[in-house]
């Protein structure tokens, strides 16, 4: 597989855009793909190979690409105007499916992108409790938004960023780190501080896929009551992706507040803050919590993510949860056959091969994996056309359009590139 047109183009722009990326999770040793075209389950790079997708934009495109009633939504939308700064329908169908899928919501404020969706979250737990400690997970990602940037997940944990520079010493002192699945330290940090929100991927998605253990998320919704915090489940990943209502109906666990991004914007940019009407008539201008943007709840999201949403139903997501299944089940046997320490933690559509850890259940023992050998496998995988994310603390997706044909290339390909780097190890 030739990717020279590649390499020369990223020649180029690392002259031009930092690490030659506009994301630090798509810097990619010797250098990145740039991809061309996405139809259904498979991208195509400008070098001309195809590649059986399981990044999907990292989750959004629970459809796959380029699905014809997305591109339909989107075409009828286009004719009639992008962008109005004023309100639409779609805007408000969009918010209508919203509250009518999803259980902690009775209003909305759609925002444009995940990353604002928590920050205004978070200022509005914070304003309505009058409180300002945040309590967030170690390992968990909310986008790169100041107080959120305390160990986070993502492509900050592949690079061992604990914070960043530029982020004010007072900001930070403001959160508190939790450890996953650790109900006692939850107790504890909550009896010792008086805090506004905790704010957590009930399915940690940025350190791998990280899965609640039973009773776990109920505890925490036990604890934030009895102490006066504000719940906040950040679905932006699991939100659309492991049921209609997300990861709060799965698991049956209501929060305060939720926020969505990813699948509900159909493969544009989307953001959502969701909630009870008592909490969310504090934000501007029914109240004083101040939240806008230019584009936020604009026609062209809001028309793909009806499209989307409109397909979504009880079958698609049994198939898609059978598909993971399967996938994770082919995966544990490779990695038995082969001999090689890991496990794959896995549920829904979304899914995670961790190697070199018999178990991990928090960010602390994602961290203690070999993510180096993850990378040699993401470039072998790539070269026999899979594309995952290529990072052990990412997710894997899958989508409607990854037919068996697909998975069962998927599975060989893993067998072939686990037997080629365990084997350099
Ligand atoms: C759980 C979670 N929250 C928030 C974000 C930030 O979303 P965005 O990249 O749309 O700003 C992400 C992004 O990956 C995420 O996974």
């Amino acid at each position: 597989m030739t990717r020279d047109y590649s390499r020369r183009l990223y020649e180029k722009s690392v002259g031009l855009m930092p690490g030659g990326v506009s994301s630090p999770i798509r810097a990619f040793e010797p250098h990145p793909s740039f991809i061309s075209r996405g139809e259904g389950g498979v991208i195509c790079d400008v070098d001309g190979n195809d590649l059986i997708d399981l990044c999907l934009g990292y989750g959004p495109l629970i459809l796959g690409h380029g699905h014809p009633a997305v591109f339909d939504s989107l075409m009828r939308q286009a004719n009639q105007g992008m962008l109005f700064g004023a309100p639409s329908v779609p805007e408000l169908e969009l918010v209508e499916k919203l509250v009518k899928r999803v259980p902690c919501a009775e209003m909305v404020r759609l925002a444009n992108s995940g990353t604002e969706a928590t920050m205004h979250a978070i200022r509005l737990a914070r304003a309505y409790t009058g409180r300002e400690k945040v309590v967030k997970m170690s390992g968990g990602f909310h986008g790169a938004h100041d107080s959120m940037l305390v160990k986070p997940g993502s492509a900050a944990m592949d690079l061992c960023i604990p914070g960043s520079p530029g982020v004010p010493a007072a900001t930070v002192q403001s959160t508190i780190l939790a450890e996953y699945n650790d109900l006692d330290m939850m107790s504890d940090i909550l009896e010792e501080h008086e805090v506004a929100a905790v704010i957590m991927e009930p399915v940690m998605g940025n350190a791998g896929t990280i899965l609640p253990e039973d009773g776990y998320l109920q505890g925490v919704r036990r604890l934030t009551e009895e102490y006066g915090t504000i719940l906040i489940f950040d679905e932006v990943i699991t939100g659309l992706r492991l049921a209609p209502g997300g990861a709060q109906e799965y698991y049956g666990v209501t929060p305060d507040l939720c926020t969505m991004g990813k699948a509900i914007g159909g493969g544009l940019p989307a953001g959502a803050v969701l909630g009870g009407k008592e909490i969310m008539s504090m934000v501007s201008p029914a109240g004083p919590v101040y939240m806008a943007g230019t584009f936020s709840g604009n026609p062209m999201t809001a028309a793909a993510g009806n499209a989307v949403m409109n397909l979504l139903d009880a079958d698609v997501y049994r198939s898609l949860g059978d598909k993971g299944a399967e996938l994770a089940s082919t995966l544990r046997d490779i990695i038995e056959d082969l001999g090689i320490t890991g496990c794959v933690n896995q549920v829904g559509s979304m899914l995670q091969l961790f190697l070199g850890m018999e178990r991990v259940e928090n960010a602390q023992q994602a961290s203690k994996c070999d993510a180096m050998m993850f990378k040699s496998l993401a470039s072998d995988l790539l070269d026999r056309g899979v594309y995952i994310p290529p990072s052990q603390y990412e997710t894997c997706f899958l989508c409607t359009e990854h037919h068996r044909s697909h998975l069962s290339r998927v599975s060989e390909s893993f067998h072939e590139s686990l037997k080629e780097v365990s084997r350099s190890v």
